[in-house]
């Protein structure tokens, strides 16, 4: 499929249409194969990439450096605390210095306005390693998972995403979904469902695409018959560590554990989460969270049971990170 995706930013999704997102998957699909038989070739030799990490990453960043790796490309990764980034030197400064040496930027931080002030004066494309607010590079490994473990077209697959309604995970699925015309379900306490104005954004772009939109606060009727159950961390990175309290009692009724998994009725329901996943108390946040809360030791968001389970698909996503995050390089630089 002859298309121009060159020098395009990757910021929200908002701006892409759904050809545009079909053009990656697709791309994708062809760099995975491509690189699992042996054929891929360099197409981006010579360039030079910027990854900014204002916040920790396994994933993401390991996604970008293998992926332009494989390209060819060459990265620079600008940490949290090594660079003058907000400390001496404003993002707008930034963007402009980065833009004169780098043929493209990788931005992860807090605020949505930040990556896209870089990419308003960077002059190269900004991709979005996630903000509060949306985490674009992840709806691509994550609809290209649910392609690969589902035979059915993309407008008949329906997935429910329960937990924090409203983190950028939660947003940015609900805007994927309602781009492609999938059948989506957010299933939160009121108090965490996705803001209005970004609902309704999203209703605009399934009264196009002919996608369905759920919010509820049952978490049954959030996953019944769904192809796809999926979850993310209660408190994402930037909450307060006291957040904890209220988010464990506002969200363990939307545990993925062996009920909920049941409630979907449907026995090839598969399980995804983005990663990091709290399932048991090996991890030290698991560990301080069972302590105090021992009805926990065995997962927070999902339980070991179900982690552990062959339903579980989190690490074709953490692989497909890679393929996906590949397709926006070549597409914005080759
Ligand atoms: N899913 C994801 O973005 O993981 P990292 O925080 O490890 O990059
Ligand atoms: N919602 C999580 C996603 C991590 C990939 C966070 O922002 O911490």
């Amino acid at each position: 499929m002859a298309f121009n995706n060159r020098n395009r930013n990757l910021l929200s999704l908002v701006h892409h249409t759904e050809r545009d997102l079909h053009y990656l998957l697709d791309l994708s699909r062809d760099l995975k194969r491509a690189k699992y038989s042996g054929l891929d070739r360099p197409v981006l030799t010579g360039k030079n990439i910027a990854l900014i990490f204002e916040k920790a990453s396994t994933r993401t960043r390991c996604a970008f450096e293998v992926a332009a790796h494989d390209e060819g490309a060459h990265v620079t990764y600008i940490d949290p605390t090594s660079s003058q980034i907000g400390h001496k030197e404003s993002m707008k400064d930034t963007a402009r210095v980065l833009g004169r040496m780098y043929d493209a930027i990788e931005y992860r931080g807090a605020s949505q306005k930040t990556v896209e002030e870089l990419a308003e004066y960077a002059g190269v494309p900004v991709f979005n390693g996630l903000t509060d607010e949306f985490h674009p590079t992840q709806m691509l490994a994550d609809v290209l998972t649910m392609t690969e473990h589902c035979s059915k077209p993309l407008t008949d697959i329906s997935f429910a995403f329960v937990g924090d309604g409203r983190n950028n995970v939660a947003n940015s699925l609900l805007l994927v979904a309602a781009k492609l015309g999938m059948d989506v379900r957010i299933g939160a306490p009121p108090e965490l469902w996705p803001n209005d104005d970004h609902v309704s954004l999203c209703e605009e772009f399934a009264a196009a695409s002919g996608a369905h939109i759920t919010v509820t606060d049952n978490p049954f009727k959030a996953v019944s018959g769904v192809d796809f159950i999926y979850t993310d961390v209660w408190v994402s990175m930037g909450e307060p560590v006291e957040t904890w309290s209220e988010r464990i009692e506002h969200l363990l009724p939307f545990q993925v554990n062996k009920e909920l998994i049941a409630a979907s009725a449907n026995p090839r329901v598969k399980f995804m989460h983005c990663l990091p996943a709290l399932h048991n108390c090996e991890t030290e946040v698991g560990a301080k969270i069972a302590a105090q809360y021992p009805h926990l030791s065995n997962g927070i968001e999902v339980t070991d049971d179900v982690f552990e389970s062959a339903a579980n698909i989190a690490f074709e996503q953490a692989e497909n990170r890679m393929h996906t995050i590949k397709a926006v390089l070549v597409s914005a630089l080759s």
